[in-house]
């Protein structure tokens, strides 16, 4: 379904009852990521999927791409679905907005997964990578740029053992603009710093991470989880940089553990 936000609509969709669970795709990726971790989530919860402007079947205007302009549109997805609290789960650049929208609105969310990304912001060589990739976008490298960083979203044996998996990253990609790829690696490269705000988050906290992540590895992970309050690290073994889509069953398994034993089971 679509939603109508601040002129903008977003592709929302809906499976299941009960507790919401708003999940969040990264970049450049799209809504589809979660396909096959939904079905078993609704065993548990109202899983709500949305794609973030710009992505899948959403609409892609010019601007609106930091991250804090992408957790409004997350609350006004919330709203449109009269969401009261909710646990949200964001994937990787979903991940950044996953923690604007906790800065900002800690007090609507029941649980948070925090999916192979990261607390902290880009250093200076991050920075310089993301100039050099948004150089190579204006300068009309999107189908190289978009290859090779596809190859490095799994784990190095899945290039061969899952050559359909990497078709299937790439025909995410595919369907973005390159104007919202340049946008969104600024958005990213601006990011805050979400260091100070982990040991404020009350709420449970999933962290995952795949153990052959390169882009997001396994040690920023375990500090984000250390740094938490309430946060429990999960590694999802033979998998790099997306567990939803290249370990689907431990990465569903680890996500319902969580939301029926730290999230429903106490009460909230
Ligand atoms: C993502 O997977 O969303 C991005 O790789 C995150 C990033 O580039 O920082």
């Amino acid at each position: 379904m679509g939603v109508n936000v601040g002129g903008v609509e977003l592709a929302v969709e809906e499976h299941g009852a009960g507790m919401p669970v708003v999940l969040l795709h990264g970049f450049p990726l799209s809504s589809r990521m979660w396909e096959a971790i939904v079905p078993a989530l609704t065993q548990v919860g109202r899983v709500v999927t949305v794609d973030l402007r710009g992505f899948g079947d959403s609409e892609a205007p010019q601007s609106g791409y930091s991250m804090d302009a992408l957790a409004g549109d997350v609350m006004g997805v919330a709203a449109a679905l009269h969401l009261d609290r909710w646990v949200l789960a964001g994937h990787s650049m979903g991940g950044y907005v996953a923690l604007r929208v906790a800065a900002r609105w800690p007090e609507r969310l029941a649980g948070l997964m925090l999916v192979d990304t990261r607390a902290e912001p880009d250093d200076a060589a991050g920075r310089q990578r993301r100039e050099q990739a948004m150089a190579r976008l204006r300068g009309g490298e999107r189908g190289a740029f978009l290859d090779e960083f596809v190859a490095n979203l799994v784990a190095a044996g899945a290039r061969q053992r899952a050559p359909r998996l990497l078709e299937e990253l790439r025909s995410m990609a595919e369907a973005v603009p390159v104007h919202v790829l340049i946008a969104c690696l600024e958005g990213m490269r601006d990011r805050p710093d979400s260091r100070g705000l982990l040991p404020t988050l009350a709420v449970p906290t999933l962290v995952l991470v795949g153990e052959e992540d390169s882009i997001t590895p396994p040690g920023t992970a375990r500090a984000m989880a250390e740094a938490l309050p309430k946060g429990r690290l999960v590694v999802i073994p033979e998998a790099g940089h997306t567990p939803p889509l290249e370990r689907p069953v431990a990465t569903a398994e680890a996500m319902l553990a969580f939301l029926a034993g730290e999230v429903l089971g106490a009460g909230t």
